[in-house]
């Protein structure tokens, strides 16, 4: 039989299971004598053999499912440690692991993190194929991840439903979107919701001007704004700093986040009553979109075609409107991020939109 491995790893997001669904079924149809072995819970259950055999009844039925059937684990290395469970080979467990499972293959659905263990893995001489997961699409060498556009869709749902409550007693909200360390959801997401401010971390902002377009806003006789504001948004000062230290003078500051931190200085300078809202994990739950059921469908039926064609070492990407393959080690490692001339960002300034730059 020709053994294939499945695993789902970092942050869930709507479409893994479409994606799951999606090889099950063409490697069924395209292969005789296929065998689809879950491994569960990541490369948590991949360390500790945690895995089952599937039926293809599993397969059904999940299409519109959210979340992983597998279950998912976030930085297992890092919280083995915490765990007192450092003293475990992992990547000597993943092969031994993959060799009693008699996998021919192992698929690994996930975002940066997991696709730099997959270069990894494969380096070691497994036989994977990487599937690029992500709400943050911040993959490099793929224009969309799935997962993006779900997520896309309840982050621009939340600036529409803020809207009339804004609008309704004058206020400024203030609404913190997920990315990661990009900005792609919340360009997005602002352009769609129609946000009147934008904030990314790859345009750092100076608050001064964010009171201004807010100000400019009120004396036009619009007494609302939105600011739509990356979680990892930060000021052109805290763009001086590394990370760990903006965080903890943000801290210091007496602010959790990014949003709390922006909602009190435009209070402060503008006088209007600002609001903060973080719709937070709503962003990754519930049903993939349309647009994500076809994009996973058409992963899943790639990545199977991939299997066929017993070519590895490979994780699947979308260019142009192509679905096409790059090498995992000239990906693995790289972020991508909004490019400071995106043709959108210059679409939103040409809206009149502030990025507070
Ligand atoms: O990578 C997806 C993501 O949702 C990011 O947007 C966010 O920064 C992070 O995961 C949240 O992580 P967790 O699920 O561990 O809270």
């Amino acid at each position: 039989a020709k053994r294939i491995g499945i695993l789902t790893s970092g942050g869930d997001c709507p479409g893994l299971n479409a994606v799951i669904r999606g090889v099950a079924k063409a490697a069924y149809e395209l292969m005789d004598d296929v065998e689809i072995i879950g491994i569960q819970d990541g490369y948590r259950g991949l360390i500790h053999g945690e895995y089952r055999v599937m039926k293809q009844s599993d397969f059904s039925g999940i299409l519109t499912l959210g979340g992983t059937i597998l279950g998912t684990s976030r930085q297992p290395f890092k919280q083995m440690r915490v765990i007192g469970e450092d003293n475990i080979d992992k990547v000597k467990n993943m092969k031994e692991n993959y060799q009693k499972m008699k996998l021919d293959c192992l698929l690994i659905l996930g975002g940066n993190g997991t696709h730099k263990t997959a270069a990894l893995l494969a380096e070691e001489g497994l036989n994977v194929i990487g599937l690029p997961k992500t709400i943050d699409n911040d993959l490099y060498g793929t224009d969309v991840t799935f997962g993006f556009h779900s997520a896309l869709n309840i982050a621009t749902e939340a600036l529409d439903l803020l809207h009339t409550t804004a609008a309704s007693h004058g206020r400024v909200m203030v609404v913190e979107l997920m990315g990661n360390k990009t900005g792609w959801l919340t360009l997005h997401a602002g352009i769609a919701g129609g946000a009147d401010i934008i904030l990314l971390p790859e345009l750092p902002y100076d608050p001064k001007k964010v009171a201004a377009a807010v100000k400019r806003r009120a004396e036009s006789g619009k007494a609302f704004s939105i600011i739509a504001v990356a979680e990892g948004a930060m000021t052109m000062d805290e763009a001086k700093l590394k990370r760990k230290e903006r965080l903890r003078q943000r801290t210091e500051q007496g602010f959790h986040t990014v949003s709390e931190q922006i909602a009190a200085y435009v209070e402060s300078h503008t006088g209007c009553e600002t609001r903060v809202v973080v719709p937070g994990h709503l962003q990754r739950g519930g049903a993939p979109s349309a647009y994500d059921r076809v994009l996973s469908t058409r992963f899943g039926a790639y990545a199977a075609r991939l299997i066929q064609a017993k070519k590895f070492g490979v994780t699947v990407a979308l260019k142009g409107n192509v679905v096409t393959e790059n090498k995992l080690s000239d990906i693995a490692g790289k972020a991508k991020l909004v490019p400071k001339d995106d043709q959108m960002v210059q679409v939103a300034k040409d809206m009149g939109i502030s990025f507070g730059d």
